[in-house]
């Protein structure tokens, strides 16, 4: 399965602070918000992944990940020119994507859960239509809201509505087919002139094809997009990342723990950062470490 981490935007709720930088650059914790959906990608054993963002904040993207080689994967780089919505990105990406399955996460999207790997790689496997991931909210009406049968299909789809039907939101990780270039080409801009991913996903529900899996109890979804969740998001990491002595969405220990990279490499990417808490924790991974 092929990989899209959706990375531009503006992020007007969070000037001054997005005005010289990507949203999806700045610190969750102790590293940069992106390495969460690289994460999660990688842990659902994707290793060939498109990362698309602003003009302006590629190459600040291509200086902290590059090729992505020295995790074991590959990480191409795409312009999205002005924020036309989160499905054009399927169309930015139609090439890297193909006929095959993808996945598509936004960039600020931060998932956790010990069960997390498990249910990403028993979700990606054979992906028939499309997955959505649903995360029980208290204020359904700032989310796209989905509503589900008994089997766990959708039935209704609704982008931030007065009055929702459901209280699960639909996260920011989606699961696709090879049909989903194709759909996301003949989706029509919206009133905003945006490709809202919400159509691209209810093309498949009338279709009978898109099913959502509820991340329950035990998971957590959180919100970055306001310096007040952006700041709590970061203690949430950082007391989780205390009390247990190990990290979240530390791509390099994933690339380890996934066998795509070797302790030896491990140790290096550490050893590279080795003045910070970070790089000696990448190097502690390892056997080849000093304690
Ligand atoms: P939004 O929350 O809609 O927008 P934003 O994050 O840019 O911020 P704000 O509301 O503060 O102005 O976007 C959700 C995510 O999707 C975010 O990571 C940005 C990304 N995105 C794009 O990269 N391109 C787009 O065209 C859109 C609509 C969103």
């Amino acid at each position: 399965m092929k990989g899209v981490i959706l990375a531009g935007g503006s992020g007007t709720r969070l000037h001054p602070m997005t005005l010289p930088v990507s949203k999806q650059l700045l610190p969750v914790g102790d590293k940069p918000m992106i390495y969460y959906p690289l994460a999660v990608l990688m842990l659902a054993g994707v290793r060939d992944i498109l990362l698309i963002s602003t003009p302006h904040d590629v190459p600040h993207f291509r200086r902290l990940l590059g090729d992505g080689s020295q995790l074991g994967i590959a990480i191409g780089y795409a312009v999205q020119e002005r924020p036309a919505g989160i499905a054009e990105a399927l169309v930015i990406g139609a090439e890297h994507i193909g006929a095959g399955p993808v996945a598509l996460v936004l960039g600020d999207n931060i998932f956790h859960g010990a069960e997390l790997q498990r249910v990403l790689r028993e979700n990606a496997r054979d992906v028939q239509g499309c997955v959505l991931f649903g995360y029980r909210v208290p204020d359904p009406e700032r989310h796209g809201v989905a509503e589900v049968d008994e089997r766990g299909r959708l039935v209704s789809l609704e982008e931030k509505p007065a009055v929702p039907r459901a209280n699960r939101a639909v996260t920011g990780l989606y699961f696709y087919d090879g049909e989903v270039v194709d759909i996301a080409k003949n989706v029509r801009p919206s009133a905003r002139g945006e490709l809202e991913i919400t159509d691209v996903n209810r093309v498949y529900m009338e279709r009978g094809r898109a099913r959502v899996v509820d991340l329950g109890r035990g998971f957590a979804w959180l919100d970055t997009g306001t310096p007040e969740s952006l700041l709590q998001a970061g203690l949430y990491v950082r007391m989780l990342e205390e009390r247990q002595g190990l990290k979240v969405a530390c791509i390099e220990e994933v690339a380890l723990r996934m066998g795509f990279i070797d302790g030896d490499a491990c140790y290096r990417l550490g050893a590279a950062m080795g003045n910070s808490q970070y790089g000696r924790y990448v190097m502690d991974l390892t056997e080849g470490s000093l304690r």
